[in-house]
């Protein structure tokens, strides 16, 4: 596959994506193409943001709600699914990510589950992970911040129990259209899947203290690395806009986030990383300490 091919695929989706074949082709020896990106990564993609941004008056959060219940729901609603209305990308995204939320699983059902326990999804999307959960016998919080999304996966939890997916839990799972800030309470463990990417940097600290501040004993989330390889390739796809494409990404420095955890009094204790062609995702998991 060329860059180009790659770029424009890329940028067709919302970025938490990156074609592994060309990355491996980039940064393997096509000095060139290392010295574009170079350049493309240093320029700043802020004029473009901006553009996007400004018919919600710069609110960035009120911009990511709103593709969330519109274009974004529709888009996501199909890779999050199981039909065939998706194509190659998105296919290799629904792939991604479902591993990333197998890898979860596996790290809880490694430790004896999480029956009777209380769990807080955050940005949980279409319910890819909150589903899961409940029907292994926690009690789930689901929100998100599109009220289309937390009806989305309300909606797949209520079919996932009529096709005999599993048992119905003690505790009736929640699903509340509600921005992560917005979530109150304890729980014992609080998971936030691939939502970072819709915060730039100076909001992650942030971000990660109320999530910390949540959870009891454990936390689980994953987000877009910024390594330079990611990043040329993210730069790239900028490049390129896509026709339902319209909130930024961002990616984050592992140490970044690691440091906030710390701070946050969480120590981490688990790792993976989740790589397919057109998705890339770390997942950690923070115990308190
Ligand atoms: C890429 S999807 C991931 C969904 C889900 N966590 C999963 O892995 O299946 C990102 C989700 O984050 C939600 N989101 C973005 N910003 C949010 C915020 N500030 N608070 C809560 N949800 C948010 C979006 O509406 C969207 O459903």
């Amino acid at each position: 596959m060329t860059v180009a091919t790659t770029s424009a695929a890329m940028a067709s989706e919302i970025a938490q994506t990156a074609d592994a074949g060309s990355l491996t082709f980039a940064v393997g020896g096509v000095g060139a193409v290392v010295g574009l990106g170079a350049l493309l990564v240093a320029t700043d993609p802020q004029k473009r943001r901006s553009e996007q941004m400004a018919s919600f008056d710069g609110d960035e959060k009120e911009a990511v709600k709103n593709y969330f219940n519109t274009a974004g729901f529709e888009r996501w609603r199909k890779i999050y699914g199981e039909t065939d209305e998706v194509n190659k990308v998105q296919l290799d995204i629904r792939t991604g990510h479902a591993q990333t939320v197998d890898k979860v699983l596996r790290w809880v059902d490694e430790e004896g589950g999480l029956q009777g326990a209380t769990v807080a999804d955050c940005g949980c999307g279409t319910g890819s992970l909150a589903i899961p959960l409940a029907l292994r016998g926690a009690t789930v919080s689901a929100s998100d911040i599109s009220a289309a999304m937390a009806s989305e996966a309300e909606q797949r939890y209520q079919q996932a129990l009529a096709a005999g997916q599993g048992r119905a839990p003690k505790v009736a799972p929640k699903f509340e259209a509600l921005d992560l800030e917005s979530v109150k309470g304890k729980y014992d463990t609080v998971t936030c899947l691939d939502v970072m990417i819709h915060y730039p940097q100076d909001k992650v600290d942030a971000m990660i203290t109320h999530l910390a501040s949540l959870s009891d004993r454990r936390l689980i989330i994953s987000f877009a690395p910024k390594t330079l390889s990611y990043s040329i390739l993210k730069r790239i796809g900028e490049l390129f806009p896509g026709p339902s494409k319209a909130t930024r990404a961002y990616l984050h420095r592992e140490e970044d986030v690691e440091a906030a955890l710390k701070r946050a009094g969480f120590k981490v204790t688990k790792r993976e990383m989740t790589a397919t062609s057109f998705y890339f995702s770390r997942l950690l998991e923070a115990i308190r300490e």
